[in-house]
């Protein structure tokens, strides 16, 4: 099934300009001498070292001056190569791969003691992931070695989607990105563990726990009360956070009064337009989830630059992807 989905993705060389093929020869090289390099993926674009080279995960901290506790996630080119990372693999993990990948799940599991303390904090578990990204797909395919790639922004502050969001994020610091243009999920991955028969979920992300639950046939476990309060070891409730202060509100029907002096409004539909200085930002003229989701961290990006004075977030109905959204939201806005 997975030779499927991996055959049907462009990663032949003749599906790529001769740029991209050149731009793929350059990461490969980089990463093999332990450079660090900026891929895209579905979800985010990811600060990508070999995983196997001990000093360029350590890179991957420096760079994003990321906390040694915040363990990271291994980035994968096929199922077969899962058991070169984890170990002890359960059932129902195999069958969630098989479905889901490549694909915005990430799975935690026993990690291979050849995985270091480094890329798992200490854990005895290990995050891995098969990417749905051609060209990543590709990068992965000339490497014999696996990536570790958190995502290439500079830690707490909002993902990038872009190859731009990458160089603003983390400027002179910032290595060579292979270009795969904009992120079509949007999101960071899904992100669930194993406890006896049970997933359990750690992250919400760019799948849903909809799809999730219906390929499972049974509830996600959540350990805290409220989606919102999940987070994965490492990780602070505050994060993906713009500069701007930002405040989650339940509708944006009519805009506010107006006591600031620049007002950022992001709703899933606009019902109200204002001239400069303020501004609308609608995530999906349909109110399509999904569409929201793509475009939820290019807003933040776009509002952050735009000097506002406060952003205003309307919560998007508690759905499909709306929860995964609300979750970003809310960490957003804790200041
Ligand atoms: O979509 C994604 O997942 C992107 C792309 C680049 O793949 N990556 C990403 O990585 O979002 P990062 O580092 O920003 O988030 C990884 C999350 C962190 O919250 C971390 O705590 C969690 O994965 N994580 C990693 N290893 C873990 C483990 N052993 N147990 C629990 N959580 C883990
Ligand atoms: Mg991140």
């Amino acid at each position: 099934m997975i030779s499927e989905f991996v055959e049907n993705t462009p990663t032949s060389a003749s599906s790529f300009t001769e740029n991209q093929l050149a731009a793929l020869r350059h990461a490969a090289e980089l990463l093999n001498s332990g450079k660090l390099v900026a891929i895209p993926t579905e979800t985010v674009y990811g600060l990508a070292a070999n995983a196997f080279d001990e000093d360029a995960v350590r890179a991957i901290f420096a760079t994003k001056g990321r906390p040694s506790n915040n363990p990271l996630i291994v980035h994968i080119k096929a199922l077969s190569d899962l058991h070169r990372v984890a170990q002890n693999i359960p059932e129902l993990a195999f069958r969630l791969a098989e479905h889901f990948w490549p694909g915005p799940l990430t799975l935690i599991l026993d990690k291979q003691a050849h995985i270091s303390d480094t890329i798992s904090a200490g854990y005895p578990t290990v995050a891995v992931r098969m990417p749905n990204h051609s060209l990543t797909l590709a990068l992965l395919n000339r490497l014999d070695f696996p990536l570790v790639a958190p995502s290439a922004n500079r830690s707490n502050h909002i993902s990038p989607t872009q190859p731009e969001h990458v160089l603003n994020s983390l400027g002179e610091k910032a290595p060579f990105i292979l270009d795969g243009g904009p992120c079509s999920q949007g999101l960071e991955s899904t992100i669930v563990g194993f406890e006896k028969d049970q997933v359990v979920l750690y992250r919400l992300g760019a799948l849903s726990e909809n799809e999730l639950e219906n390929f499972i046939g049974q509830p996600l476990l959540i350990k805290s009360t409220g989606t919102t309060q999940i987070h994965s070891p490492g990780s602070s409730k505050k994060h993906y956070s713009p500069k701007t202060p930002l405040v989650l509100v339940d509708r944006l029907n009519e805009p506010l009064p107006l006591t600031e002096k620049r007002i950022g409004y992001l709703v899933l539909q606009k019902k109200f337009t204002l001239d400069a200085p303020h501004l609308v930002i609608e995530l999906s003229e349909k109110g399509d989830l999904s569409e929201a989701a793509s475009r939820l961290y290019a807003a933040l990006h776009e509002m952050d630059a735009m000097d506002l004075d406060v952003i205003y977030a309307e919560k998007m109905p508690e759905k499909g992807l709306g929860n995964s959204i609300n979750d970003r939201l809310f960490r957003a806005s804790i200041r």
